[in-house]
């Protein structure tokens, strides 16, 4: 019988820039593409490896590891913005992003921050959902000439 996997959360390394950069793409060309056309897939999927390189330095990040092997990461911006929550598509539903969304509300909590938010993606929604999120509106932006709804979410801390 196969055990539950092992998942371990730790702060991003600047060694991990391309790893969590293939994962974004896979994660975005092999997931969320249930739920978007392919031009918008192809449009969110671009990314800049010096931007990807300063956003990771500008802001908390953290990797989720299964068996060793990284499986997922999360960021927190000082306002208590989650910009990104992205799952390697071979590591879905074990609980990678529960796991990493724990380690940020207890940094978020240490931090002094009472509310976290965060603009999900339709494929995201049932996972913030199940988190604790309420959504506040559903907005569209444009990315690259694609149009893409988002939904604003909120959770509200434990006092
Ligand atoms: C959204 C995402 C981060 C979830 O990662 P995950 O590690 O698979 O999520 P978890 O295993 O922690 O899921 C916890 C619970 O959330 C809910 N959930 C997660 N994904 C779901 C889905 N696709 N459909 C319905 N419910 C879902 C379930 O209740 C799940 O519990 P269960 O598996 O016991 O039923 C991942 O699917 C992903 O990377 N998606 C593509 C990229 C994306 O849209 N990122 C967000 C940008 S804002």
């Amino acid at each position: 019988m196969q055990g539950l996997p092992l998942i371990e959360v730790r702060p991003y390394r600047a060694s991990d820039l391309d790893g969590v950069i293939d994962l974004f793409q896979r994660a975005v060309r092999e997931t969320a593409s249930a739920d978007y056309t392919a031009a918008q897939i192809e449009a969110w999927a671009q990314a800049d490896r010096d931007e990807w390189e300063l956003g990771r330095a500008s802001r908390p990040t953290w990797v989720g590891l299964v068996d060793g092997e990284l499986a997922g990461f999360a960021d927190l911006e000082k306002n208590g913005l989650i910009d990104m929550m992205f799952v390697d598509p071979l590591h879905q539903r074990k609980s990678v992003a529960t796991s990493l969304l724990a380690r940020i509300e207890a940094e978020a909590d240490e931090a002094g921050l009472t509310t976290l938010h965060t603009y999900s993606s339709v494929t995201a929604r049932p996972f913030f959902e199940y988190c604790g999120f309420t959504m506040l509106l559903a907005r569209a932006v444009i990315v690259r000439e694609q149009r893409f709804v988002q939904f604003v979410m909120e959770k509200v801390l434990d006092l």
